[in-house]
């Protein structure tokens, strides 16, 4: 579960977010879109704990964000969209020392089903300097997955990877989603985000223009035309693509 209410973040003088509430259940995937620079990252950041919000509150799996960050912390998992690794750590390395700093115990058992899952298995001690960009996605997709998390962010997660990678990354997330997890999508692949998700929010100039599930937010930009895809609702709602 996520629930924020009235989340601020400035940079300077310069507004990113305005007041910002949503919430998002167990088994829900909510594909955050909006322009460039709508505020996503900042977003997902803040929410994530990795920059602190300048205003609001933020509970995550019942923890609160800014009273308590470990605890909040344990329970999520944040992608970015250029992974970050280790340049002298293997990718079993990589799991190793992630499972270390969570405190997972026995994590080959869950590392080895992981990297399976992922494609990666056959990487297992190689160098990020040894992995295509799409591979080295996944390794951070998997060393976010060790500790189990029970919320998910993910910004542009599907950039850099093959048409089958994307079919697998949908069906992980799903697949978690289904399990119990709450995941908060970012992405501009709007035709993907209609498979995936079951709730969306529209963002544009760090202001929230709509949210709700797929189906309430495409009937309100509608106009009473029938099947619109989100791409055309994100286009009527957004008013192009300038932020
Ligand atoms: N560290 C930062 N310092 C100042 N401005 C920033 C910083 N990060 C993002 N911004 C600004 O905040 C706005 C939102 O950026 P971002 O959250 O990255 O948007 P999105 O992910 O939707 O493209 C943009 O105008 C961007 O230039
Ligand atoms: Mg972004």
């Amino acid at each position: 579960m996520i629930e924020v209410t009235g989340l601020i973040k400035r940079y300077g003088a310069f507004t990113a977010v305005k007041e910002l509430s949503f919430t998002v259940r167990p088994g829900e995937v909510l594909g955050l879109v909006g322009p460039n620079g709508a505020g996503k990252t900042t977003t997902l950041r803040c929410l994530a704990g990795i920059i602190p919000a300048t205003a609001g509150t933020i509970h995550i799996a019942g923890q609160d964000l800014t009273a308590d960050p470990v605890a909040a912390k344990r329970s999520l998992a944040f992608f970015p969209d250029e992974p970050r690794l280790f340049d002298y750590l293997t990718v079993r390395q990589h799991l190793a020392f992630v499972a270390r700093i969570y405190g997972v115990a026995h994590h080959e058992d869950i590392a080895q089903p992981l990297l399976e899952e992922l494609e990666i298995a056959d990487k297992a001690d190689q160098l990020p300097g040894e992995l295509s960009r799409g591979m080295k996605q996944k390794l951070a997709i998997a060393c976010g997955l060790l500790h189990a998390p029970s919320v998910m962010f993910f910004d542009e997660p599907l950039t850099g990877l093959d048409p089958l990678g994307i079919r697998r990354m949908k069906d992980s997330i799903l697949k978690r989603a289904r399990a119990g997890a709450t995941v908060v999508l970012s992405s501009h692949l709007l035709h993907l985000l209609e498979e995936v998700c079951s709730h969306v929010l529209i963002l544009k100039k760090g202001e929230k223009i709509a949210d709700g599930t797929l189906a309430d937010v495409s009937a309100r930009f509608a106009n009473g035309e029938a099947n619109v895809s989100l791409e055309e609702i994100f286009i009527r709602a957004t008013g192009g693509t300038e932020s």
